[in-house]
C-alpha cells in the first residue's frame, strides 16, 4: 500500500464485505497482497455507491482493479457502449486517457474522471485533427475511418470510428453505403494491414504504432510454439501482421477472452498486454497461461490509490469541448449504431482472402 494509505487496515468487517472478491481472485493474488488491497477495495465500492459513479474497468487493467471495483469491464467497445447509456453521475475510467474522452463525448451530461492525467497511448499521440484535415484534401471523397484509439480533434474530422472488435465490419459498411472501393483507415498501421487482409476495399493508412504490441515479432510466436506446441496462441490485431500469421487466434481483447471463457484450451498464449492474462485467468479455471509480459506504461498508471483519490478528490475530470464533442459524438455513435456482431469479430490470417498491401500515407 502507498504512503498515506496506512489508515485502511483489513478489518473483520472489511474481510465480510469483500469476502466474494476474494473467493473469485484467491488463485491469482496472495492473502497477504488482499489484505493490502481489501480495505481499499472496500472503501472505493463505497464511495460509488455514495457518490453514484461508476467504473469502467479496461481488460489491461490489473486484477484488483478489473475484478474488485470495475462495474463494467470490456474491450474499448464495449467501454463506450457503456458509457453512452449508463444512468451514474459520474464515469471513473479506469483505462487511457482516449477512452475517457470517448465517455465524455458519448455521455456530456456526466462528470468523468481519470486517476491520472498522463494515462495516454502512441496511437492517440500519433495523429491530430490536423493532420486528418490534410488526409481528406490528399484523399477528396474517401471515407474515414478512425480507430477509438484516438483523440477527440481526430474523431471530430471522422466519418465513423471503429475498434479492434469491428474494424473490418465498419470499412466494409462505409465504403457501401459511400458507395467507394477504398478507405483511409488510421492511425494503426498494423491494425490496417490487418484489416487489408480480410477485406476487398482498399485500405490508406497512417504510420502509428502501439508501442505495447509492436514489441512483438514472429520469431517471439514461433519460439514459444516450438516450446509450448499444445498451447493456443491467441493476438491482438495491433501487433505486426508477421504474428498474426502464426497466431492460432486473433481478435480484439474482448474475443481472446471470449475464445478462451468458452473453448477453455489446456495452455494458451496471450500476445497481448500483460494484464489481460491475469483477469481471464480467473474467469477460467483449468487453463494454464504461458505469460510473455508486455506492460503498457500508460495502462499502469491507474491504480487502487488514485482511483480512490480520484473518487474523494473528484479528480482529474475530463472536458471535451462541446463544439469538438458535438462532431466527434457523430463518428463514434455510427460505429455504436451498426449492428453488434454475433459473435465478437476474429482476423484470420492463415486463411486471409486478401494479400493486397496497404497504401501507406
Ligand atoms: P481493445 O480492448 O479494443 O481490443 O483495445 C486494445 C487496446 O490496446 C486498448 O488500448
Ligand atoms: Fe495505447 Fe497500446 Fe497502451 Fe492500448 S496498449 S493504450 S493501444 S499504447
Amino acid at each position: 500500500m502507498a504512503d498515506g494509505f496506512a489508515e485502511f487496515t483489513f478489518t473483520p468487517a472489511v474481510e465480510q464485505a469483500t469476502l466474494p472478491l476474494w473467493e473469485k481472485v484467491k488463485h491469482h493474488v496472495t492473502p497477504m497482497e488482499w489484505r493490502l488491497q481489501a480495505p481499499l477495495i472496500a472503501e472505493i465500492n463505497r464511495l460509488k455507491r455514495e457518490k453514484n459513479a461508476v467504473i469502467l474497468a479496461h481488460n489491461y487493467m490489473t486484477p484488483e482493479i478489473f475484478h474488485g471495483v470495475g462495474d463494467f469491464v470490456g474491450d474499448s467497445l464495449g467501454l463506450a457502449k457503456e458509457a453512452a447509456k449508463s444512468d451514474a453521475a459520474m464515469i471513473v475510467q479506469a483505462g487511457v486517457h482516449f477512452m475517457a474522452e470517448t465517455s465524455k463525448i458519448l455521455s456530456p451530461e456526466k462528470r468523468v474522471l481519470i486517476p491520472d492525467l498522463r494515462a495516454g497511448c502512441s496511437l492517440a499521440s500519433s495523429i491530430t485533427g490536423a493532420d486528418v484535415r490534410l488526409i481528406k484534401q490528399r484523399y477528396p471523397g474517401l471515407p474515414v475511418v478512425t480507430y477509438v484509439n484516438t483523440t477527440a480533434d481526430v474523431k471530430a474530422e471522422t466519418d465513423v470510428c471503429c475498434t479492434s472488435a469491428n474494424a473490418v465490419q465498419v470499412v466494409e459498411h462505409v465504403a457501401r453505403e459511400w458507395g467507394v472501393d477504398r478507405v483511409i483507415l488510421i492511425p494503426d498501421e498494423f491494425l490496417a494491414r490487418n484489416v487489408a487482409r480480410q477485406t476487398e476495399i482498399g485500405i490508406i493508412a497512417w504510420q502509428g504504432r502501439c508501442e505495447v504490441h509492436e514489441r512483438f515479432n514472429a520469431a517471439d510466436i514461433l519460439e514459444l510454439k516450438a516450446a509450448y506446441p499444445d498451447a493456443q496462441i491467441l493476438a491482438h490485431p495491433e501487433c505486426p501482421t508477421e504474428v498474426l500469421e502464426v497466431a492460432d487466434f486473433a481478435g480484439s481483447t474482448a474475443a481472446m477472452s471470449d475464445f478462451v471463457t468458452r473453448r477453455r484450451p489446456r495452455q494458451v498464449v496471450m500476445i497481448t498486454e500483460c494484464s489481460m492474462a491475469d483477469n481471464v485467468a480467473t474467469d477460467a479455471p483449468g487453463v494454464q497461461f504461458i505469460r510473455p509480459c508486455n506492460l503498457c506504461p500508460h495502462m499502469k498508471r491507474i491504480s487502487l490509490e488514485n482511483i480512490y483519490e480520484a473518487l474523494t478528490l473528484d479528480r482529474y475530470e475530463v472536458t471535451v469541448d462541446p463544439a469538438i464533442a458535438d462532431r466527434a459524438r457523430l463518428s463514434v455513435q455510427r460505429m455504436i449504431d451498426l449492428p453488434p456482431p454475433a459473435t465478437p469479430a476474429r482476423y484470420d490470417l492463415v486463411k486471409a482472402r486478401h494479400h493486397v498491401d496497404v497504401e501507406l500515407i
